[in-house]
Order: C-alpha cells, then sequence, then structure tokens
C-alpha cells in the first residue's frame, strides 16, 4: 500500500514537472528584432523598439493563449553582426519570427529566414527588394519610393523646375534618386546633379557648397532619419536656408526625431511621408500620448511605426492561425491583413508581400511653440512603384 502511494506520487511529480517544463516552451512565442541600438543610427533602433514594446503595454503579452516575448538583440548597423544575432536567435532562443531591420542587415537576414522557414518582419529597412529576398519576408515599414514618387510628381506641379539631389549613399538613397528623377522629369524637370554622400560618418558642407554653386531652385535631399539633425544643422551652417532654394525630400530628412531640436530656418520645408507626428486622428493623439509617457517625452517618429505595426502583424498573424507558428499560414494571415494604425489606413499587398499605406505631403510649421511637420495633401493606399513598375514591364 505504502509502496503504491510512492510511485503514484512519484508519478505524478514527474507529470507536473515535465508539463510544467513543455508548457512554457510550447505556449511561449519569442520574436526577435535585430536592430541598431548603438552605431550611428542608434536613434532608429531606439524608435522602433519602443514602438514595439508599446505594442505590447497596450495589447497585453498574449495572443491566442501563447505567451509573447520579445527579443531585441543589437547589431549596431552592421550586417555580418545582423547575420549571426539572427542565428544565434534561431538557434539558441528558436524564436518564430523575425524583425528585420536597416537594409543591409534585412538583406543579410533573409537566406536565414528562408532556411528555417520563419518569417522575418521587416520593420525598418525602406529598399524595396528586400521583400523579393525570402518568400517569408512581410514588410511594414515603408518604402523610399513611395514617398520620393509622390514628390517628384508634387515639386513639378508646383514650380520647381532645376533640382540638385543631394544622396545619402546606399540602398534606400539610390532609390529615393531613381524614383524621385524619374517622376521629376516625366513632368518636365531637370535634374542639374546627383551628388552622393557617404553614409558612415557624413560631412555634409561641402557637398551643400557644391549644390548651392549649381544654382538650382530646388535641392531634394535624402539622409536617414538620425542623420536630419546634422544634415540640418550644416544646411543652416552653410546659409543654405537664405539662398532661396527649395528644400525638399522624403520625410526622413525632418523626421519627427530630430525635428524638435531643429532651428526655424527649417519652416517651410515640405517633404513626404508615411507618418506626421502632428497627423490629425484619434488614434494618433492616443498613441503620441502613450508613446511620449512610456518614453520620457520622446516624440514618436515615423521609425517608431515599423516597431509598433510590426508588433500588430505579428499578434493578429497568430491570432488568425489560432497560435500556430507554421510560416507558411503565418505569411498567408499576414497578407490579409487591413487596419488603421496611428499612420492611417494600411494594408499588405498579398502579391508582394509589401507594405501599402497613404503617403502625405506636409510642411515644417511651428504649433503651439514647436515645430512639426503638418500634413496637407494625402494620396491613398500609394504601393511601392518600383515594383509596380517591374509588374507593368512583365
Ligand atoms: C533603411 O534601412 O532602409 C532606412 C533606414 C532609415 C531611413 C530610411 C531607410 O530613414
Amino acid at each position: 500500500m505504502r509502496h503504491r502511494t510512492m510511485r503514484h506520487s512519484l508519478t505524478v511529480g514527474l507529470f507536473i514537472a515535465f508539463s510544467m517544463g513543455t508548457a512554457s516552451a510550447q505556449d511561449t512565442i519569442k520574436v526577435g528584432f535585430v536592430i541598431p541600438m548603438t552605431g550611428q543610427l542608434a536613434a532608429v533602433g531606439k524608435q522602433v523598439s519602443a514602438g514595439a514594446r508599446l505594442y505590447m503595454q497596450e495589447h497585453g503579452d498574449t495572443v491566442a493563449g501563447k505567451k509573447i516575448e520579445l527579443i531585441i538583440k543589437d547589431d549596431s548597423g552592421v550586417p555580418d553582426v545582423a547575420k549571426r544575432v539572427a542565428q544565434e536567435l534561431l538557434v539558441n532562443d528558436k524564436v518564430r519570427f523575425l524583425g528585420g531591420g536597416l537594409t543591409p542587415s534585412a538583406f543579410a537576414m533573409a537566406p536565414l529566414a528562408t532556411e528555417s522557414k520563419v518569417p522575418e518582419v521587416v520593420v525598418i529597412s525602406g529598399t524595396s527588394a528586400v521583400t523579393e529576398r525570402s518568400p517569408y519576408i512581410v514588410r511594414v515599414s515603408f518604402t523610399l519610393g513611395q514617398s520620393s514618387g509622390i514628390l517628384g510628381d508634387w515639386a513639378v506641379k508646383n514650380g520647381s523646375k532645376k533640382t540638385v539631389i543631394i544622396q545619402s549613399d546606399w540602398a534606400p538613397g539610390a532609390e529615393a534618386t531613381a524614383v524621385f528623377t524619374d517622376r521629376f522629369t516625366k513632368g518636365g524637370g531637370q535634374i542639374l546633379d546627383t551628388i552622393k554622400v557617404p553614409l558612415a560618418n557624413p560631412d555634409f558642407a561641402p557637398f551643400l557648397q557644391r549644390a548651392r554653386d549649381l544654382a538650382p531652385d530646388t535641392l531634394f535631399v535624402f539622409v536617414p532619419a538620425g542623420q536630419a539633425g546634422t544634415f540640418a544643422k550644416q544646411f543652416v551652417e552653410r546659409g543654405l536656408d537664405k539662398t532661396g532654394i527649395k528644400l525638399i525630400g522624403p520625410g526622413d530628412i525632418t523626421d519627427d526625431d530630430d525635428l524638435p531640436h531643429m532651428g526655424d530656418q527649417m519652416i517651410g520645408t515640405v517633404t513626404a511621408l508615411n507618418y506626421s507626428a502632428s497627423h490629425n486622428s484619434p488614434k494618433n493623439k492616443a498613441y503620441v500620448a502613450a508613446f511620449k509617457a512610456a518614453n520620457g517625452g520622446m516624440r514618436p517618429n515615423f521609425i517608431s511605426l515599423g516597431g509598433y505595426d510590426g508588433m500588430h502583424v505579428i499578434y493578429e498573424a497568430l491570432a488568425k492561425t489560432g497560435g500556430s507558428a507554421d510560416a507558411d499560414k503565418l505569411i498567408a494571415a499576414m497578407t490579409s491583413l487591413k487596419w488603421e494604425s496611428p499612420r492611417g489606413p494600411m494594408s499588405i499587398d498579398p502579391e508582394t508581400r509589401d507594405v501599402v499605406q497613404n503617403i502625405y505631403i506636409r510642411k515644417v510649421e511651428k504649433v503651439g511653440g514647436e515645430l512639426y511637420n503638418t500634413e496637407f495633401a494625402t494620396f491613398e493606399a500609394v504601393k511601392d512603384p518600383i515594383k509596380e513598375a517591374k509588374k507593368a514591364a512583365h
């Protein structure tokens, strides 16, 4: 009798230990973001991680009976590091989603998403081809073509005739230039020169001087968010604000993180982008207030929405699959999503797995003593123009 009881309690004990061990592994879904938390574009990593964390703070950490655990890994913007760190996340942490960061890193991680059949949700990169590198990539951020094409059309319709381009010399910069040039010249405008500035430790002064010497009526500039403050400072130091040359560009150059620290000389700058912190919707007002409260008063920029909406597609996809982490099911679920983000209505194109969203034309204004990008025109449901052009050519 005594013997039986002992054996029984041993079995029960083992059962409890066993089920506890497996339950926590099976019921947790890990998400691994590989983003720049240090290095030159650390400001980008800070925004995107804050956006993701805010989403979890608002929506809890359980979906379809699974506990969601977000792991943030720093790649310092170096693609070889991104690849190694992503591999560790897959092998050691057994993440079921990767968050892809800057363009070079998102590219470096793409083969891992394919080999391991783990979806890579791109939360930062704005380079068109990224989504073509793996059938398991979905983008929630933006493409440079989306904003630059809209702005090319707008500029030529609003009096710009001769433009000089200053472009940060990497893939998203090349795409901003290519799409802007295409649309601006089709509308009858002329590009006087395209000046490329190194991505690492840029000194814009000599390039600004060269641009000024060419006497354009318009200067189109792309630098990544995180370099906007440096650019604006040198633009003013070189006296470019007093030349009458119109400064325009993708909204990365007046991003909401750096804009509050820029001078009033930036007032009037016209840009195109998917998000402004002053976007007038109840959803965005709540987002900005909650983001500031959670981040010591920091204003959210467009990059933060990659983190916020990245978590949204992960949560919604898991809800649709009933908690299954099967990559094919998750990709099918993600590409059928349509939702309202703080940036406005958005969806994922089921054909390309790329983001479809409104692009707004905005101008820098002083509102309540602070600089903001005030939206004054909306282009609805804009797709990546580079992919659209490829489709049309077929
Ligand atoms: C990118 O990684 O493609 C990227 C990052 C920051 C930007 C724009 C593009 O502001």
